[in-house]
């Protein structure tokens, strides 16, 4: 199957996603043993080139790609969208505590602009435009409300790109439509573990999302789940 094939079919959503309506997809790029990075935290690249522009193509199907802060930390992304075609989208830092490094490439590379949603109190990075949001007692942000706030700026498709903590809390949320799981060919048998919820007693509890599968010619393969279509557990 062609990557392009691939790549238009999965992407078809964002493409036609409802002018009024906003549309959440998360993304993750994990081993076979589910695994989306080292025990140090080294995740460059566990997808392969053709997953890479996948995900690229996704950061310009968007309007703003979120992370935790703690990718950035770990990582240091740009988040920009360099091996597809298109606009690199607005930057979201979810940064409760207002502790991203200064020196992070993001803050310091004018590629785009860059979002930092603070706790109050919190101060925001150089490089970062604020946007204060109240967190709860466990002094997280509810997921609705970033997506909200994100919607009243305009910015109604939205890429969760990681780490798995941010991705875990928006799908227990329920505020993902849409997942691009990208697994490699590749086993670590240890390392940061991908989605992690928590535990249900029963299998009928488990998010069973209806999936496609589309095989690139590298290797890697992409499931697209859409959690808004739910399967029915087998006989
Ligand atoms: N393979 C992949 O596709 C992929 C993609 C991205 C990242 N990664 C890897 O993932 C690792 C980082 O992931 P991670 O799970 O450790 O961290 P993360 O999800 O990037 O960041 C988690 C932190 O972000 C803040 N945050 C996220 N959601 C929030 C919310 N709803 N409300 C308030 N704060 C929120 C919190 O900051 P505070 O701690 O300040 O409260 C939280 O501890 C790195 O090793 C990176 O390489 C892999």
């Amino acid at each position: 199957m062609s990557v392009r094939y691939a790549s238009c079919r999965a992407l078809a959503p964002l493409a036609h996603a409802p002018r009024a309506g906003t549309v959440v997809v998360a993304q993750l790029g994990q081993t076979l043993d589910g695994r989306i990075a080292t025990v140090s935290g080294e995740s460059r690249y566990i997808s392969g080139r053709e997953a890479l522009a996948h995900l690229h193509r996704l950061r310009a199907s968007v309007d703003a790609v979120v992370v935790g802060v703690g990718t950035v930390t770990a990582d240091d992304p740009q988040l920009t969208v360099r091996f597809a075609e298109g606009a690199n989208p607005v930057r979201v830092i979810l940064d409760p505590n207002g502790r991203s490094p200064a020196t992070a490439r993001l803050l310091n590379d004018g590629a785009a602009p860059v979002l930092a949603v603070i706790g109050d109190g919190a101060e925001p990075p150089r490089g970062a435009e604020a946007l204060r949001l109240s967190t709860d007692a466990t002094g997280r942000f509810r997921p609705g409300l970033v997506v909200a706030a994100l919607e009243r700026r305009g910015l109604r498709r939205i890429l969760i790109e990681g780490g798995a903590a941010t991705l875990g809390m928006f799908l227990e949320a329920g505020a993902i439509d849409l997942l691009h799981l990208l697994v490699a060919p590749m086993i670590l048998g240890s390392g940061k573990p991908g989605i992690s919820l928590p535990p249900v007693d029963r299998l009928d509890h488990a998010l069973r999302p209806q999936t496609d599968v589309h095989v690139f010619d590298d290797g890697d393969v992409l499931f697209t789940c859409d959690l808004r279509r739910r399967l029915e557990a087998a006989e």
